[in-house]
């Protein structure tokens, strides 16, 4: 076709090459350039910031006037707390997720609470009536949410013209196109292009724009990297299929901090914010149970207990397995490798199965004594009282090391109504301890916790 060119970008990092390369000259990457068809543009890029190609004349900061407006404010506090405080008028924000975990969920019921501003709702995966289905479901539709299912990057254009919207979603980015471009809806080109014309009608008319992503198989962004460089807020919504539980987090935020979590109930009437994580984490049952140890762990800036459950057994076959679910499978082999030196336990020839509860993934190391205690307690099939919680982080010659926030964490624990922590020695330097309604135990070393806890 005339005025057609073919094109190779790299699906991981979207660097173009006007040929086939098995390596990505930008970023490296193996086996990732595909092919697609662009139309060849005439004249000069016009794809900048303003969209004008004529120049800008530089300014000193000083003498920019900011406007001071107001960020609008989500129904729901925790997608609030992840955008730190709130949409940025002309921002444009990418909420990136499985497919199924929830995100047209929880983009569709927080528009349906807001009656201030007229809502422009894009779908190019459902139709209209299984949006209204959904919608009746979670909330009570509005006259002021707009919804329509559209894949054309042109005539979506065209509604937003007529409409007018104060909010633009568009679900999902991946699935409209731009007739300017011959490449199908989704490869990199087209992904680009659209997130890029919509991030100039956000810049320009200082409406939000909210851009619901595909996640691929290995955890990235569907689409390139390019996708969340041009974006202002990078959110993640991750869980496990098999858990009610859902994570909202922020990977990149030009507004915020990125180390805000919001955590989410998958309910049938749609998703209900969990407040209070802890409650919900910990089983509440009168009988003690061996192998189970609860933590305090930190997701960003909000602490919370969690269960920590081992099941040791003699292993029945040759080999022993090890199988760990939301730790570190590597750093629960070397936890094994302290207690067999230096507590002198012999696990070589057993079963050793962890399980953090309600399908939560953990990387803070502070739990690392928990994960200890729970293993021994199933070892030697002895409980843990229920109202005992356990902090620190295990070195390799078996010392107990200093964790983070530790006052944030003792006061966790104490609002849950438990009456001992332990903590590494140390920890509290400095501190005064007298206003804590918790016993506070100060461990150095790993044999002592395991003395104090089994005794
Ligand atoms: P959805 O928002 O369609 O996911 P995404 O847009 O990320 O692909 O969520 C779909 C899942 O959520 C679906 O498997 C069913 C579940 N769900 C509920 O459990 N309760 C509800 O009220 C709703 C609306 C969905
Ligand atoms: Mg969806």
């Amino acid at each position: 076709m005339k005025g057609v060119k073919t094109v190779w970008f790299c699906n991981n990092c979207g660097a173009e090459s006007s040929k086939w390369v098995g390596r990505c000259p930008s970023c490296g990457e193996w086996n990732t350039m595909t092919e697609e068809k662009v139309k060849e543009k005439k004249g000069r890029s016009t794809t900048g910031l303003t969209g004008r190609a004529d120049i800008s004349t530089p300014v000193p900061v000083s003498a920019i006037e900011t406007a001071d407006e107001p960020r609008i404010k989500m129904p729901s506090e925790e997608l609030n707390r992840v955008l730190g405080g709130g949409l940025v008028p002309g921002s444009i924000i990418l909420i990136g997720g499985e497919p199924g975990i929830g995100k047209s969920t929880l983009v569709l019921q927080n528009i349906l609470s807001i009656k201030s501003r007229t809502i422009l709702y894009v779908s190019g995966e459902e139709s209209a009536r299984q949006i209204k289905m959904r919608a009746d479901r979670i909330g009570r539709p509005s006259d002021n949410v707009f919804i329509v299912c559209e894949t054309s990057l042109q005539n979506i254009e065209e509604h937003i013209e007529k409409i007018q919207p104060g909010l633009l979603i568009v679900d999902s980015i991946q699935t409209i196109a731009s007739d300017d471009l011959e490449s199908v809806a989704g490869s990199v080109s087209q992904v680009r292009e659209c997130a890029s014309r919509l991030l100039k009608y956000a810049k320009e008319s200082s409406i939000p724009v909210i851009l619901i992503g595909h996640i691929t198989k290995d955890g990235n962004l569907a689409g390139p990297k390019v996708l969340e460089h041009i974006v202002d807020a990078v959110l993640h919504f991750e869980g496990d299929g098999q858990h009610i539980y859902r994570l909202l987090r922020a990977i990149k935020n030009r507004f915020g901090s990125t180390s805000e979590l919001g955590i989410y109930e998958m309910c049938q009437r749609g998703l209900r914010e969990v407040r209070n994580p802890s409650e919900m984490l910990l089983t509440h049952t009168d009988e003690e149970l061996s192998g189970v140890a609860v933590g305090v762990t930190m997701e960003g800036i909000r602490s919370f207990l969690i269960e920590v459950q081992a099941l040791v057994s003699t292993a029945a076959y040759g080999t022993p397995q090890r199988s760990v679910n939301g730790f570190d499978s590597k750093r629960m082999n070397m936890l094994l490798a302290v207690l067999e030196k230096r507590a002198g336990f012999k696990l070589a020839a057993k079963d050793v199965f962890l399980n953090i509860a309600g399908g939560l993934k953990v990387n803070d190391p502070a739990i690392d004594l928990a994960v200890i205690s729970a293993i021994l307690s199933s070892n030697i099939d002895m409980p843990i009282p229920h109202s005992t919680c356990i902090t620190g982080e295990v070195g390799l010659s078996g010392e107990i090391r200093p964790v983070g926030r530790i006052e944030q964490r003792i006061r966790e624990a104490e609002k849950l109504g438990m009456d001992t922590i332990l903590i590494p020695r140390g920890n509290l330097k400095g501190v005064d301890t007298s206003s804590y309604n918790i016993r506070i135990i100060e461990i150095a070393k790993v044999e002592e916790a395991l003395r104090t806890l089994f005794a």
